[in-house]
């Protein structure tokens, strides 16, 4: 008998769990005596004449540690939904009846689809062109709605936490501030955590839009206070009262990239206090590398998940973790609603009772 088969692809930008994910697809999927597509190169592996592998047990054994995904991913290509400040376009009409035709020509029962607010938003319109989608949220900004936590945030914020730890000893030894710039896009998620795990002086997020003035004061009362170094932590989507964001590459294929607001920062330091100051900014280093262990347990618990809203037939809905539980919520809840930092969020009131300043 032929067996049922399901498929997967990752898609968008790349964080640590995917393998995780990955894993404990191929596995539930196996108990039920199903098998596994992996699609390479997000959606792009739909495109004709479709690219694509058989996963099973074997083939997936040993990547739980892995940082990245074994079935490649992309943030552009023909399957873009968002463009420029996060605007939706559609999907070629030509596009979707190809992949809907390697869909039928594999026998692609139900597609997984691992992605964040961008690639989920392609996935919701597919759903509504009839393809049989569950999708798993992922990114490290932590920015989806209707999920209280996407599995490679805890990971990021680790990576801020050690850098944070280095540039502590450092900046002390030299009596400098020292800025760290951190991904996040337009929410402050890994600034506020990341800079509360490794101590920061200083976190500047997008929601909180920041004074250079009272930025200045602050670290030279913690000099008065005898304070000679401190942390900084700029989060890219931050920017000061009454000034913009700092664009890195302008609007192109897919949503433009922020960063380059360390430096800025850095520069207004000097001329403010006179203070010996240095940027690092940690890029790509918050993407990479190993998933944590709650990343490793999260990702499994949403890989088992999809294959059993696949199961129940729940097409069109998307893996959520909500009160402590991995459940199911409609895609069109999750996608087009950035979830940021509350300004009143209990973590700002926490950083601000430890005396983090958010230069507002
Ligand atoms: O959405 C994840 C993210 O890492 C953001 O934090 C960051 O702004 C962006 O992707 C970077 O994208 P790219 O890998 O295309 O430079």
């Amino acid at each position: 008998m032929t067996k049922k088969r399901i498929g997967i692809l990752t898609s968008g930008g790349d964080c640590p769990g995917l393998n995780a994910v990955i894993r404990g697809v191929v596995r539930a999927a196996d108990k039920l005596d199903w098998e596994v597509v992996g699609f390479i190169d997000g959606f792009e592996g739909l495109l004709q004449p479709g690219d694509y592998r058989i996963l099973d047990r074997r083939s997936t054994a040993m990547i739980m540690p892995q940082g990245g995904t074994i079935l490649g991913t992309t943030n552009k290509g023909h399957f873009i939904s968002k463009v420029g400040a996060g605007d939706k376009v559609g999907v070629a009409p030509e596009t979707v009846e190809n992949a809907r035709e390697i869909l039928q020509r594999l026998r692609i029962e139900g597609l997984i689809l691992v992605g964040g607010d961008g690639s989920l938003t392609t996935g919701q319109q597919l759903f509504e062109a009839g393809f049989p989608i569950i999708g798993v949220p992922k990114t490290i900004d932590n920015d989806l709605e209707a999920t209280a936590m996407t599995f490679g945030f805890d990971s990021a914020v680790a990576c801020v936490a050690d850098a944070l730890d280095r540039l502590h000893s450092t900046g002390n030894s030299h009596k400098r501030v020292m800025v760290l710039e951190v991904m996040g896009r337009h929410a402050g998620w890994i600034a506020l955590y990341g800079g509360l795990a490794g101590g920061a002086n200083v976190i500047l997020i997008p929601e909180l839009p920041f004074s250079y003035d009272k930025l200045a004061e602050y670290l030279l009362d913690r000099d008065r206070d005898g304070y000679t170094s401190s942390l900084v932590v700029v989060a890219e989507g931050a920017k000061p009262l009454g000034g913009e964001q700092s664009v890195r590459t302008a609007a192109g294929v897919g949503e433009y990239r922020l960063g380059g607001m360390g430096e800025q920062v850095a520069a207004e330091i000097v001329a403010r206090t006179g203070k010996e100051t240095r940027c690092t900014v940690l890029g790509h280093l918050q993407r990479g590398g190993t998933p944590t262990t709650l990343d490793r347990i999260l990702g499994t618990r949403f890989g088992v998940m999809a294959v059993q809203l696949i199961n129940e037939g729940r097409f069109g809905t998307m893996v959520s973790y909500l009160n402590y539980k991995v459940t199911g919520v409609p895609i069109a809840e999750a996608v087009h609603k950035l979830r940021t930092v509350d300004p009143l969020h209990q973590m700002v009131e926490t950083a601000r009772a430890v005396d983090v300043s958010f230069g507002d």
